[in-house]
């Protein structure tokens, strides 16, 4: 079956979803602490009002049977890497397993780099996220080392696997098909 999805910019009737699908102790295992957990309301209205007033467009909704049920989002760095940016996703549970998150990052990626000037992306991803690491793979970042122990999460030290695509590699192909 192909899963219709929409990759847009976020809306502030988008609250109550986001709230809802974010709110997963599971998607906040691999994600940093700074992502709040319980995920409410108003975590979602402060990100939405970040969201909504950037200069260009760097958090992209996915939206999936009219609900917000994911973002794919971008920091570009300062200074000396001022022409990088990391990439950052989540997707709600329900959906998870279905080449959603393959094909929505190829194409916020591809979004991206057209409106930017970004020429580098990473991602860093804990030891044991194998559906992430597989994501990344699949859209064409490849693996550039093993930070060992340089995460400390869930009052666990993990090691964290760093994955980078140059915008030069970066090649559409064909569009992966959604299970
Ligand atoms: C990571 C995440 C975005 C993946 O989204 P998704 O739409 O389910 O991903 P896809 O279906 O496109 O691809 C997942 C791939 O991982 C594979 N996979 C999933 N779980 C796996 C596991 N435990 N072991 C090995 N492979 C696994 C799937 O088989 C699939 O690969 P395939 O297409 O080659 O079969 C989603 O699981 C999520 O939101 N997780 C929580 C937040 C998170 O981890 N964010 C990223 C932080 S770096």
């Amino acid at each position: 079956m192909i899963m219709e999805y929409i990759l847009r910019t976020w809306k502030d009737s988008d609250v109550q979803s986001l709230a809802t699908h974010l709110n997963n102790k599971k998607i906040w295992d691999n994600c940093r602490d700074g992502l709040p957990f319980p995920y409410t309301e108003k975590d979602a209205i402060k990100f939405i009002t970040y969201a909504t007033k950037q200069p260009t467009q760097n958090e992209f909704c996915i939206e999936i049977n009219n609900e917000a049920v994911g973002n794919i989002g971008f920091l570009r760095g300062t200074d000396v890497e001022k022409f990088n940016s990391e990439v950052g996703y989540w997707l709600s549970e329900n959906y998870w397993n279905k080449g959603i998150m393959s094909i929505t990052l190829k194409d916020a990626i591809r979004r991206y780099f057209q409106q930017t000037d970004i020429i580098r992306l990473y991602a860093s991803v804990y030891e044991f996220n194998t559906a992430s690491m597989r994501v990344l793979e699949k859209v064409g970042f490849k693996k550039t080392g093993i930070h060992h122990k340089a995460c400390f999460k869930n009052e666990h030290f993990i090691d964290a696997h760093y994955y980078e695509l140059l915008k030069q590699n970066f090649v559409l192909g064909d569009w992966i098909d959604i299970k």
